[in-house]
């Protein structure tokens, strides 16, 4: 059986995203560059699958673009949880915003403009979920930067952790990036995880201690 084949049924098999969703798909295909960047229904479910498991008070995405996964992760968020959301293009957040404003959980989402590792730094609170979704480059950058404000039991979620399969033959900039962070979670004596074959890669980290 076709991999590609496995993926479409696993597709079709897993519930549904909200009608609102299914219209910002839209709306990014037709209206922004790049529609591809959207991490689509089995990402965005595994995300509200795991922010309801975890029941953050405070979240945080590195990387927004049109807010399909913010929004994915708010569905499940308690009602005083938080998310907020790193992202440098204005069209991208401005887009984001007008469908948070029709959305019923788009009040817990706080999109923040700037580099993600300035917008990190300014965080003064305890992390109880993140989601990794950005500039490839920063991937190992993004991991050690989160890592610290996470709490103990908290979860890390990395998106295309297999980066097309680039990493197991590292040339640009990007692929070593992804590569050396995937290899500094198996040797981080403050985690575990899994690394799993969905779509692009999802590695799944939860911190067990502080140090
Ligand atoms: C793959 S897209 C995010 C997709 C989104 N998480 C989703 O699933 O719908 C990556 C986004 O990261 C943004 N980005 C790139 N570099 C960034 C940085 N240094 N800080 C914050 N956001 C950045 C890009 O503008 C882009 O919108």
């Amino acid at each position: 059986m076709q991999q590609q084949t496995l993926e479409d049924y696993c597709f079709e098999t897993t519930q549904a995203e909200p009608e609102l969703l299914l219209e910002l798909i839209d709306k990014t295909q037709s209206d922004m560059g790049y529609p591809n960047k959207l991490s689509g229904r089995t990402i965005g479910r595994t995300l509200k699958l795991l922010t309801g498991l975890c029941k953050p008070s405070l979240a945080l995405e590195i990387g927004m673009f049109t807010g399909y996964s913010a929004l994915s992760i708010a569905e499940a968020l308690p009602e005083n949880g938080r998310l907020i959301c790193c992202e440098t293009n204005p069209k991208a957040i401005k887009f984001a915003q007008s469908f948070f404003d029709r959305s019923p959980v788009g009040h817990k989402i706080k999109p923040v403009f700037g580099p993600a590792l300035d917008t990190i730094a300014t965080i003064d609170e305890t992390l109880d979920f993140v989601f990794i979704d950005a500039d490839k480059r920063n991937y190992l950058n993004y991991y050690e930067a989160v890592v610290p404000l996470v709490k103990v039991g908290g979860l890390i979620v990395v998106d295309n952790s297999l980066w097309q399969g680039r990493i197991l033959e590292p040339n640009e900039a990007s692929d070593k990036a992804v590569a050396q962070m995937n290899q500094r979670i198996l040797t981080d004596d403050r985690v575990e995880n899994v690394h799993l074959n969905i779509r692009d890669g999802l590695n799944i980290i939860t911190k067990i201690k502080d140090y």
